[in-house]
């Protein structure tokens, strides 16, 4: 207010920060309106400030959520309380997942403008605790923060205030984040503690989700490792029976072995992918393992079998299936162990299939198992020539056998035996 209403005094009062200006006399309705309005203006202006803020945490807060990595997750949490309290030195402490009650520090952060070497307090848990348990604020200043360290900080830096939040789950302490301002003059307001509870809540759920991931990676992985050791296991006890059945077997010892060999041959020479020809090799070595359930004693004899026999020598695909079906990482060869008795025309079993009907490594192994049959010595004749079962495959195209594989084999077969013969091995008639 005054008497003298120059221009000077007016831009003098303005530049000493004035917000009016009131020449005498005045009214006093009039002073309380521009204190009014100097009011409104001013909590407008801490509005603004606080949305800001506010609009800066949600923004944190949200690339927090957004992050699955635990290190990324702390980092974020870091800078973010830097900046919104403007402290010198941030940490943040986690339980230790080995005991439960100790927390140990996972991140510190110091401030661009700090000293690097700034202490970052360990905190004395005995007072720190049941403050947050109470869920009271923890903000102090000067000397009043010893009493929540664990030492007191180095003599010559004055620890201007400290703010430290817990990090709660479900009512569970998990961990705290705490600020530390040597500068002198800037202490944190309440309002900035506000803050960082509020980024501490956040930050605790992102925590957990992120430790529940990895975790869950971790767990996932192992479980894979078992799940293929598992597997290769319970293949190899699988081949283990066939073969412990083949050896009982003078007749059939290494059939699996040499049908696996031959239905790989084809599926080369058919061009398949890998993976196909990983399955019908596995097929080559499972088709029979049906016999487990035969009494192969009784149908090793010379001469026909009786209708009986017979009968249960062909329930032998159905008994293969039924034995693989139950076992998840075997029911790719499930087909192929059922089929491979089919035949082209339909006079096969055990179910009549025909031409295409038939899965394909079903007639692979069909034509693999077929030959090794042939050649091979049995109760009932000894084993045929190479050239003789040659060329009963190719008599039977059409009725027994596909007419596009037995081709195939015979040319992938011819290529073998040579390359056979020219490393020195022993081949057969
Ligand atoms: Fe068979």
């Amino acid at each position: 207010m005054t008497g003298f209403g120059t221009v000077e005094t007016a831009i003098e009062a303005m530049k000493k920060g004035a917000y009016d200006y009131i020449l005498k006399p005045f009214k006093v309705e009039e002073v309380v309106h521009i204190v009014q309005r100097g009011l409104d203006r001013q909590r407008l202006q801490h509005e603004n400030i606080r949305l800001k803020d506010a609009l800066s945490i949600y923004k944190i807060s949200e690339a927090i959520a957004g992050s699955l990595a635990v290190e990324t997750v702390l980092d974020l949490v870091l800078d973010a309380t830097l900046d919104a309290v403007d402290a010198d030195v941030v940490s943040l402490l986690l339980e230790d997942p080995k005991r439960e009650g100790r927390f140990i520090e996972r991140m510190r952060k110091v401030a661009p403008r700090a000293d690097p070497n700034v202490e970052a307090p360990a905190l004395n848990l005995d007072e720190v605790l049941p403050i947050f348990q109470e869920d009271r604020p923890l903000l102090v200043h000067g000397s009043r923060s010893f009493r929540f360290l664990a030492e007191p900080p180095d003599l010559n830096r004055r620890l201007v205030s400290f703010c430290s939040i817990p990090l709660k789950l479900t009512g569970r302490i998990i961990g705290m984040l705490n600020a530390y301002s040597y500068t002198r003059g800037s202490k944190f307001s309440e309002g900035q503690r506000k803050m960082l509870y509020v980024l501490g809540s956040r930050a605790a759920v992102s925590i957990e989700n992120a430790r529940l991931y990895e975790n869950l990676v971790d767990a996932n992985q192992d479980l894979t490792k078992a799940n293929v050791s598992l597997e290769e296991n319970f293949k190899q006890t699988i081949i283990g029976f066939a073969h412990a059945l083949e050896e009982s077997d003078r007749y059939t010892r290494g059939h699996s072995e040499r049908v696996a060999m031959y239905a790989h041959l084809i599926a080369i020479g058919l061009g398949l992918p890998e993976p196909e020809i990983d399955t019908v090799v596995k097929v080559g070595l499972m088709h029979d393992v049906g016999k487990i359930g035969i009494r192969n004693d009784k149908l090793n004899k010379p001469g026909k079998l009786t209708p009986e026999e017979l009968g249960m020598f062909r329930s032998h695909p159905a008994k293969g299936k039924r034995i693989l079906e139950p076992i998840p990482f075997m029911r790719d060869i499930v087909p192929g162990c059922y089929c491979h008795h089919e035949a082209w025309d339909g006079s096969g079993y055990p179910q009549g299939l025909m031409a295409d009907g038939i899965p394909l490594i079903g007639r692979i192994v069909a034509v693999a198992d077929a030959y090794d049959a042939m050649t091979s010595d049995r109760a009932y004749r000894k084993a045929l020539p190479h050239e003789i079962a040659c060329g009963e495959l190719e008599r039977c195209v059409g009725s027994q056998f596909d007419p596009q594989i037995v081709p195939i084999f015979l040319v992938q077969i011819e290529e073998f035996r040579k390359l056979e013969a020219s490393a020195g091995r022993i081949i057969p008639r």
